[in-house]
C-alpha cells in the first residue's frame, strides 16, 4: 500500500488539496492504484495546536511514508510571531534531505493571452527550473542579526553542487538537451565553485549543451526571451527568486506545480505558490498547481505515468475549452469546487484512452 502524508496547511491549502484528493479518489480505482492518505497538521495549523509548525510526531510518521503532498503554509497572523509556519517548511525540506526542487513551466497556447508578456515573446515557452534546495544562504552558518549589523553565509560544497547540476543534465537529456547554469561568479566565491563544477559535470554529457548566465542577466532574459530556455539550474537563493519570476510567465501563480526530490528518501510535492490568505475560504483559488503537483507525485514517486498523463491532459483540455478559475478570467470563471467537478467530468470522459 502506498503511503501518502497529506499536509493541507494554511490559507487556500485545504481548499486546493481537497480538489486534488477528489481527483485522486475518482481515478485511483480505474488504475488499481492502492494508497493510504494520512492527514497531518503542518505549518500555522500545527503552531495553533501544538506550538510548533513541524512536530516530532510528524517526523516519525514521515519515516514510514512514500511521498508527501503539501498544500501551502503561512498567514499574516504569524508575521511578528516568534515561531512562523515557514520555519516548519525549511525544517521539513532539511529533514527529508530534499536537495532538488523542480518547477516545470509550460505556457500552453490557450493561455498565452493571460501572460503579462507579449504573446509573441512567451509563446512556446517550455522550461524547467532546477533549484538547489538543501544548502546555500538559507542554511549557511554563521548567521547573525542585531539592529545595527546582520549577516548570512552562502556556503556550498562540491558534493552539493555536483548532485544538483548532474540532476539538471539528466533532465535536459530527456528534453531539448540545453542547460543554463545561473550564478554570480563575478562576485561570489560560492558561485565560482558552482560554475567550475557545472563545467566539470558537463563533460559527462556530451549531448547536452551548457551555457552560463549571471543571475542579473538571467532575470532579464527570463522575461525577454523565455522560449529560448530548456533547463535552468541554480543555487537556492537565485532559484527561489527566478522560479517566482518564471511563475508569472504563464499568467497565474496558481498554475505552477513543483516537486522536491531527496537523495534516497521520499519526495515532496507542492504548488509553487503560497497560502494566498487574501483569497482563502472564498472557493475561488485555482487548484491547478496543486493537482499538477499530485500528478507529478503519481509519476515520480509511484511510476503511474498514465494516471499522471490523464490528469495533465484533462486540465489542458478544459482550459482550452475555456473553463477558468477567477485568477485566469475574472469576468467568466468557475469556483474552485465547480472547476474541479468539470475536470473530473473530463477525466471520466477520456479515461478509457489511458486505462488500456
Ligand atoms: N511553499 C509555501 O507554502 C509558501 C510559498 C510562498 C509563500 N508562502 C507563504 O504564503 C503566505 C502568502 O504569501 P504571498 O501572498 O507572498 O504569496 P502567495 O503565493 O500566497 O500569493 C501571491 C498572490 O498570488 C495569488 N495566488 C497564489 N496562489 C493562488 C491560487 N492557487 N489561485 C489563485 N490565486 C493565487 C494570491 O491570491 C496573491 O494575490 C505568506 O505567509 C508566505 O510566507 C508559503
Amino acid at each position: 500500500m502506498n503511503k501518502i502524508i497529506c499536509l493541507k496547511g494554511d490559507g487556500i491549502g485545504p481548499e486546493i488539496m481537497d480538489s486534488a484528493i477528489k481527483v485522486l479518489e475518482e481515478i485511483s480505482e480505474d488504475f488499481n492504484f492502492q494508497y493510504e492518505m494520512i492527514y497531518e497538521d503542518f505549518g500555522g495549523v500545527s503552531i495553533d495546536k501544538y506550538g510548533v509548525p513541524f512536530t516530532d510526531d510528524l517526523k516519525e510518521k514521515l519515516k514510514d511514508a512514500d511521498a508527501v503532498l503539501l498544500g501551502s503554509i503561512g498567514s499574516p497572523k504569524y508575521d511578528s510571531a516568534p515561531i512562523r509556519p515557514e520555519q516548519g517548511l525549511l525544517a521539513l525540506r532539511k529533514y527529508l534531505n530534499l536537495y532538488a526542487n523542480i518547477r516545470p513551466l509550460k505556457v500552453s497556447d490557450s493561455l498565452v493571452h493571460l501572460s503579462p508578456l507579449k504573446a509573441e515573446i512567451v509563446k512556446g515557452s517550455d522550461l524547467v527550473i532546477v533549484r538547489e534546495l538543501s544548502s546555500g544562504i538559507y542554511f549557511g552558518e554563521p548567521r547573525y542579526y542585531s539592529d545595527i549589523e546582520a549577516y548570512d553565509t552562502m556556503r556550498y560544497n562540491k558534493e552539493e553542487i555536483t548532485r544538483i547540476v548532474d540532476y539538471a543534465f539528466k533532465i535536459a537529456k530527456l528534453r531539448k538537451g540545453k542547460v543554463v547554469s545561473v550564478d554570480k561568479a563575478n562576485v561570489l566565491s560560492s558561485s565560482k565553485l558552482f560554475r567550475k563544477i557545472a563545467n566539470d559535470v558537463s563533460k559527462n554529457y556530451p549531448d547536452v549543451t551548457l551555457e552560463h548566465r549571471y543571475v542579473d542577466a538571467m532575470a532579464m532574459e527570463l522575461i525577454t526571451k523565455p522560449s529560448t530556455f530548456d533547463v535552468i539550474v541554480t543555487s537556492n537563493l537565485f532559484g527561489d527568486i527566478l522560479s517566482d519570476e518564471a511563475s508569472v510567465l504563464g499568467g497565474s501563480l496558481g498554475l505552477l506545480a513543483s516537486a522536491s526530490f531527496s537523495v534516497d528518501g521520499i519526495s515532496l510535492y507542492e504548488p509553487a505558490h503560497g497560502s494566498a490568505p487574501d483569497i482563502a475560504n472564498q472557493n475561488i483559488a485555482n487548484p491547478i498547481a496543486m493537482i499538477r503537483s499530485m500528478a507529478m507525485m503519481l509519476r515520480y514517486s509511484f511510476n503511474e505515468n498514465k494516471m499522471s498523463d490523464l490528469i495533465d491532459d484533462s486540465i489542458d483540455i478544459i482550459l482550452n475549452e475555456g473553463c477558468y478559475t477567477k485568477d485566469l478570467n475574472s469576468e467568466n470563471y468557475l469556483s474552485t469546487t465547480d472547476w474541479t467537478d468539470k475536470l473530473i467530468e473530463k477525466i471520466k470522459e477520456i479515461k478509457n484512452e489511458y486505462t488500456i
